[in-house]
């Protein structure tokens, strides 16, 4: 192991993801094992599931995580798609205690758009770069000139006529939920695009996470002005800016 490995974890409401990254080619240097989430997503279970994780990889190092909620100096302050007794929780000790790791958290969008600034199409623009990522939920990273803004959760604004928030109208959950044809959900995203777009005025969107995947059934049903694109590092982008994310504090400290 080097000190430029870092085995990255991203902690989704469906899935727990991990791979070992190396964090100055953004390569991931192993197959990456998923786990599914446990239900409910409590922070006992949760805790539990991440420390196999952290065997299977036979890991003793730092630990990134991207984690699906507002987090500010490692405690949960949100908890929109996962087991409500996260609210206050401080991530870094639950986990750290769990695995015997020492473990640095960040929001799991956030850490996608770090990636995908990094290593991918975000490399070098400047500007208003938006990355949106689509699973259970909607997430967001927003950069302007490639510094982060974080915690932006733009996933729960409200579109006009709605009474839910964005992502529970146009996530890739609600698409399943509604049993949605691409067509269907594909303008029903574009309304939210557009409304980024009107509100932001940002120069490139990038778009994450599972449904970025499929992103040729529904990109004719796209009408922004701006470029829509799906990430290059599509859904590995979490594992990888979480483990980015935990050098930068490494280092800093
Ligand atoms: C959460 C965000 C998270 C997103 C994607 C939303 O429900 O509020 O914090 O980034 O889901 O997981």
């Amino acid at each position: 192991m080097q000190e430029r490995h870092i085995l990255g974890i991203d902690v989704g409401a469906s899935g727990i993801k991990g791979a070992v990254v190396d964090i100055e080619t953004g390569e991931l240097l192993n197959e990456r094992i998923r786990l599914e989430t446990p239900t409910p997503s409590t922070p006992e279970a949760m805790a539990e599931t991440f420390a196999e994780l952290v065997r299977a990889h036979k890991w003793k190092g730092l630990v990134g995580c991207g984690f699906p909620s507002i987090v500010k100096h490692g405690i949960a302050y949100s908890a929109a798609n996962i087991d409500k007794d996260w609210m206050g929780q401080n991530i870094i000790e639950v986990f750290s205690m769990a695995s015997g790791c020492p473990v640095e958290v960040l929001n799991d969008a956030d850490a996608a758009g770090l990636a995908e600034m990094r290593f991918g199409l975000g490399k070098g623009v400047d500007g208003v770069v938006l990355l949106i990522t689509i699973g259970s939920g909607l997430g967001s990273a927003l950069f302007i000139d490639g510094r982060l803004v974080p915690n932006t959760e733009l996933g729960h604004i409200y579109l006009e006529g709605q009474k839910q928030v964005a992502e529970v109208y146009t996530s890739n959950n609600a698409r399943k939920r509604e049993n949605l044809s691409w067509e269907e959900w594909g303008q029903r995203f574009n309304e939210y695009l557009l409304h980024l777009e009107r509100t932001f005025n940002p120069d490139l969107i990038l778009l994450s996470g599972g449904a970025s995947k499929r992103f040729d059934k529904y990109e004719s049903f796209i009408s922004t002005q701006i470029p829509v694109k799906p990430a290059q590092l599509l859904n590995a982008a979490g594992t990888i800016g979480a483990a980015v994310y935990a050098y930068q504090k490494f280092r800093k400290a």
